[in-house]
């Protein structure tokens, strides 16, 4: 079986990245991540995908005069790779319809909550705040919205009484990371399909 080829963003630390990395080292995972891309530099995913050896690459929001040419610039590096599949794996922008033109419909995103619930940047703040006694990570596929998308898999986290923000999401990025490997995972082997706003993964019946 041929890896499926598989693009990551990332603007951060890269955990979610190195988790793919780790499982990808298996042949029969059927993933073969061929690059990595930021929209900063410096960030650990980005440090964390040289060491292993993958391409990776920058595109900054700020290096464009127009957010349009920025998402076809990110489109374009994106395609040099030639995915069947893009991972935001805590990409923290959102990207435009000229993104999702290309690649809508296979660019998955991990989210720290359970979506609809607390949608945007501060998923797991936003959970402990509202009182929630559980909360978890949602796999989507990226749409025009923000954090809108049709779900693919969903992961649930207690909410401890104790917990702080940090504690939390912590807790939330184990199990995202465990869900974001199988999922992809499966994906990339099985393939899926969406119906409505219902998405399943593997061959249909
Ligand atoms: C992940 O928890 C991901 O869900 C979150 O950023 C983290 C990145 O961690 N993304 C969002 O909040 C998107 N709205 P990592 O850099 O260690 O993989």
């Amino acid at each position: 079986m041929n890896a499926t080829p598989v693009v990551v963003l990332v603007s951060g630390g890269g955990s979610n990245l190195a988790a793919l990395l780790e499982a990808a080292k298996d042949p029969a995972y059927g993933v073969q991540v061929v690059a990595v891309g930021a929209d900063r530099d410096g960030c650990g995913g980005v440090e964390i995908a040289r060491a292993a050896g993958i391409p990776t690459f920058v595109c900054r929001v700020g290096d464009y005069t127009e957010r349009a040419a920025w998402d076809a610039a990110l489109a374009d590096l994106c395609a040099d790779y030639d995915p069947a599949l893009v991972v935001s794996a805590g990409f923290m922008k959102l990207v435009g319809p000229g993104f999702l033109q290309r690649f809508g419909g296979r660019f998955v995103n991990t989210h720290p909550a359970l979506l609809p619930s607390f949608p945007g940047v501060r998923g797991a703040q936003d959970a402990l705040d509202y009182g929630v006694k559980v909360t978890g990570a949602t796999l989507f596929l990226v749409d025009e919205g923000v954090d809108t998308g049709i779900i693919l898999a969903q992961c649930v986290v207690p909410v401890e009484d104790a917990d702080t923000v940090e504690e939390l999401t912590e807790r939330i990025k184990v199990a995202e990371r465990a869900q974001l490997v199988e999922v992809v995972g499966r994906m990339a082997r099985e393939g899926w399909t969406v119906e409505g706003r219902r998405a399943r993964i593997g061959r249909s019946r």
